[in-house]
């Protein structure tokens, strides 16, 4: 699907956003499409801009996308052209285990010759998580030198999405759905009681690209609501994804894609 509208706010520019489901069989199929899309794009990036800004998400979908990436391309990319953030941290200092920094470094940061100050890490150690997302977006808005109401355009955000429907943390029902103006919060989440610091879907969809990656059977009833079913995006955000004026590529296994209407 391409959409070519007029954006609120694009200045009368046409803008095009379009959606994509990558169906690959295995998920070893699923991250090298994945890595070799996160390397297009990189490529792309540099090429046009002179660099490449990349979020990356958490959890356990992406460790073997960023071992696949550091193992291929630890050599081919102009890595100090290449920085790093996060689209959602936990609360956790970034030595925890539970830290989606920690698991970066250990699977792709650590493995790759990024100079260290391209890489800007949650700064998770302050104990009051409203002060830790506020300090990463003035980080985000100094980076891209962005003043607010604006929003930053990262050329690539990853994603995963929880089998409640969840992007990076903004889980069903939770008060982040509603940010608006900010581009990152503190954003409580009750079944885990804790906070978690995520990027708000303003951010999210100003993006040039957004990639979801979805493996897994359990992962099917909820893939299957997302793209397919009538819920709200309330009960699940990542519905709520919608790059205005950028690519949407969702990346699923068979498993994944079992209970869509035309499975792989
Ligand atoms: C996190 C992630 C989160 C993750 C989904 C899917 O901090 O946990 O950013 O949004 O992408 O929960 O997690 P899995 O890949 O482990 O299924």
């Amino acid at each position: 699907m391409r959409g070519h509208e007029i954006q609120p706010g694009s200045g009368g520019r046409a803008v095009t956003a379009s959606v994509e489901v990558r169906r690959l069989t295995t998920p070893q199929d699923l991250f090298q499409a994945a890595a070799e899309e996160v390397i297009r794009a990189a490529t792309a990036a540099i090429a046009q801009r002179g660099r490449f800004t990349i979020a990356l998400s958490g959890g356990s979908t992406p460790k073997s996308l960023y071992n696949l990436i550091a193992a291929n391309a630890s050599v081919s990319l102009p890595w100090e052209k290449i920085f790093f953030f996060w689209s959602d941290e936990r609360h956790v200092p970034p030595t925890d285990v539970e830290s989606n920094y920690r698991m970066a470094q250990e699977t792709l940061l650590s493995k790759v010759p990024v100079p260290a100050e391209n890489i800007f890490r949650v700064p998770t150690e302050n104990p009051d998580a409203s002060v830790v997302g506020a300090a990463y977006e003035q980080t985000l808005r100094k980076f891209f030198a962005v003043d607010a109401p604006e929003f930053p355009r990262f050329d690539l955000i990853l994603l995963g999405m929880g089998p409640d429907g969840h992007c990076a943390s903004l889980f069903p029902e939770t008060a982040a759905l509603q940010e608006k103006l900010r581009l990152v919060v503190a954003n409580w989440v009750e079944k885990f009681k804790t906070y978690r610091i995520t990027f708000t879907l303003p951010l999210l969809n100003a993006a040039r690209e957004v990639m979801f990656l979805v493996s897994g059977t359990d992962k099917a009833p909820v893939l299957r609501e997302v793209l397919e079913g009538k819920a709200s995006g309330e009960k699940f955000p990542s519905k709520l994804v919608k790059p205005a004026d950028g690519k949407l590529i969702w990346f699923v296994d068979r498993a994944a894609a079992s209970e869509l209407s035309t499975p792989v």
